[in-house]
């Protein structure tokens, strides 16, 4: 039975709560990997295995640097995966080129600088109109939606219409930092912001998504804004998975480390 829910004064029934999708980041298994520069770990695995855990879809960024994700990652991410990729990329050329490769299911827009650790701050849509609007018809005539990386900001929310987008997804990186900080104010700030530019996005027709640095505490009063329909997280799972995993990843080869001087032993007749 469907829970009674509470009718407004006006006697309508509020919108039914949309489903809220995971995009899950592998971005940092390509760090760890290439910080050897072999083949592990490797993202396609934590895709399959975010997959297995929830995930509603996998989210991959080729830099231009190539500083975690390369183009061999993306080809198998296309191939292999089960649930939809969400391709981030800067807008150049020669991003477009390889997303009309591939093809994935979404391209997210964002802004990128060589000498910047992550993704900081939001894309200048107001400014770069001009070069936006042509690159994202090229996307979106290939099948692919197209998304913008902004600040939780109304004028960026009209220039993301004005340019055609699909999808907003609001970095919700100053919301994450403020709330790192403890500061009780600027969260309630942030907040606000990202409640009515989620509004306002949705209004314009727009699909809402959010994400950058979120994590467990952080997650929920996001969550909670009803016109938000995926969140992007990375990093901070990543993170999480050393600790939920490593001590299944240490037993396993500590098993395999006794099984062989074990054999050897035997081998030797003890
Ligand atoms: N969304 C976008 C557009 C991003 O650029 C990033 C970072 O790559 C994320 C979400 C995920 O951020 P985080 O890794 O901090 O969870």
């Amino acid at each position: 039975m469907v829970a009674n829910r509470k009718v407004p004064e006006t006697g309508q029934a509020p919108a039914p709560v949309r489903a809220l999708r995971l995009g899950v980041n592998i971005d940092h298994v390509a760090t760890l990997r290439n910080a050897r520069g072999g083949l592990h770990p490797d993202p396609l695995r934590a895709a399959h295995l975010a997959i297995e855990g929830g995930a509603d879809g996998i989210t991959a960024h080729l830099r231009e640097d190539r500083r975690h994700i390369s183009d061999a990652d993306i080809t198998r991410l296309k191939n292999e995966l089960t649930r939809p990729l969400n391709l981030e990329m800067a807008a150049t050329d020669e991003m477009l080129q390889i997303a009309l490769r591939h093809v994935p299911n979404a391209c997210c827009l964002v802004p990128e600088r060589r000498e910047e650790r992550t993704t900081e701050g939001g894309l200048d849509v107001q400014g770069a109109v001009k070069t936006l609007k042509p690159l994202i018809a090229k996307l979106k005539d290939a099948g692919i939606r197209v998304s913008l990386f902004i600040e939780p900001d109304i004028k960026t929310i009209e220039a993301a219409s004005k340019v055609d987008a699909d999808i907003v997804e609001l970095h919700t990186g100053k919301y994450c930092h403020l709330a790192l900080e403890h500061d009780a104010a600027g969260v309630a700030s942030e907040l606000e912001r990202h409640r009515t530019a989620a509004s306002a996005g949705a209004s314009a027709g727009l699909e809402v998504h959010a994400g950058h640095g979120l994590t467990y505490n952080t997650v929920q009063p996001i969550a909670r804004i009803p016109e938000i329909v995926e969140l992007n997280i990375g990093h901070f799972l990543i993170g999480e998975a050393i600790f939920g995993g490593l001590s299944m990843a240490v037993r396993r080869m500590r098993v395999l480390m006794d099984e062989a001087r074990e054999a050897l032993s035997v081998q030797r007749g003890r």
